[in-house]
């Protein structure tokens, strides 16, 4: 007998993904406002983890808007839970029966964005019943809104976006971030180290997010992270999966919004890059 497949979600109606562009474009627009103009710096865990009044504001109007459309929807955003991993981890558990979470890191690339080094973006994702079904990065910068829906593709500008072709490590430009937490910076170094020999290049360029767009659009062959929150990955997994790559955890799980040491890459060296990361 032929076997049943999982139906999955399918985004009817238009104005998930509208809600989304728009309230991530009217937030990014902001936040490039206010470039150059902080006065508010707070420290959170330490001095390599930071955030502005533009990020507290920043999220603010994204709930709003977000709220007028929606006011019955959940929203898991990062200024809106205690710092460090127990507490992300367990906001995210108190919100995963959720029917629709809005999951909203609302700038990814604080320090970039502090420090006026333009690589930061504005990331928003949708889940119904834990399965993201759209998911927006903005790059407020160059003017770039990567979308994706659930089964219909991943864009920018109005063209279908997709990974790139490399077939094997050596010919590919991957990118990382620095985890924080505890054993994580000596893992995360150990993997570069084992890894810089194997591939074209490496990158590090402070926005998780905005990295995984990248993937999705075919600039970066894949990006892996250890440590990361759902906000920095659920708009950028989707972004990966509809333009054709592959997104597990280091372990090679499948994604869900639990995972958080991400590997997302094209498909061809996805298995290549776990498999040289479980080496390292
Ligand atoms: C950070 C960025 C960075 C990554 C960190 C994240 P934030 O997010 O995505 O690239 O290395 O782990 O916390 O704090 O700028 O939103
Ligand atoms: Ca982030
Ligand atoms: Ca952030």
């Amino acid at each position: 007998m032929a076997e049943l497949k999982k139906p999955t979600y399918q985004v009817t109606g238009k104005s998930f993904t509208a809600v989304a562009i728009n309230t991530a474009a009217k937030a990014g627009e902001w936040i490039k406002s206010k470039l150059g103009d902080i006065s508010a710096i707070d420290q959170k865990t330490s001095s390599r983890d930071l955030v502005t009044e533009v990020d507290k504001g920043a999220e603010k109007m994204i709930r709003n808007l977000i709220h007028t459309h929606f006011p019955t929807h959940a929203i898991l955003g990062e200024e809106g839970v205690e710092p460090g991993p127990e507490a992300s981890i367990q906001a995210l558990q108190d919100l995963s029966e959720s029917e629709f979470l809005w999951i909203v890191d609302p700038v990814d690339g604080t320090t970039n964005y502090i420090h006026g080094f333009p690589f930061f973006c504005v990331s928003l994702a949708l889940a119904h019943k834990g399965e993201v079904i759209v998911g927006v990065v903005y790059d407020p910068v160059r003017d770039e809104l990567f979308v994706a829906e659930k089964g219909k593709g991943a864009y920018m500008k109005g063209k279908r976006i997709s990974v790139s072709s490399e077939q094997t490590l050596s010919e590919s430009l991957v990118a990382t971030g620095f985890p924080g937490g505890p054993g994580m910076l000596e893992r995360n170094i150990a993997q570069m180290l084992y890894l810089v020999p194997r591939v074209r290049n490496i990158r590090t360029s402070g926005s998780a997010a905005l990295h995984l767009a990248y993937v999705a659009a075919g600039r970066l062959s894949a990006f892996w992270e250890m440590n990361l929150n759902s906000w920095d990955i659920a708009a950028g997994a989707l972004l990966i999966q509809e333009a054709g790559g592959r997104v597990t955890d280091i372990d090679g799980k499948p994604f869900d919004l639990s995972v958080r040491h991400i590997v997302a890459a094209n498909k061809h060296i996805h298995d290549e890059l776990h498999t040289a990361l479980a080496q390292a």
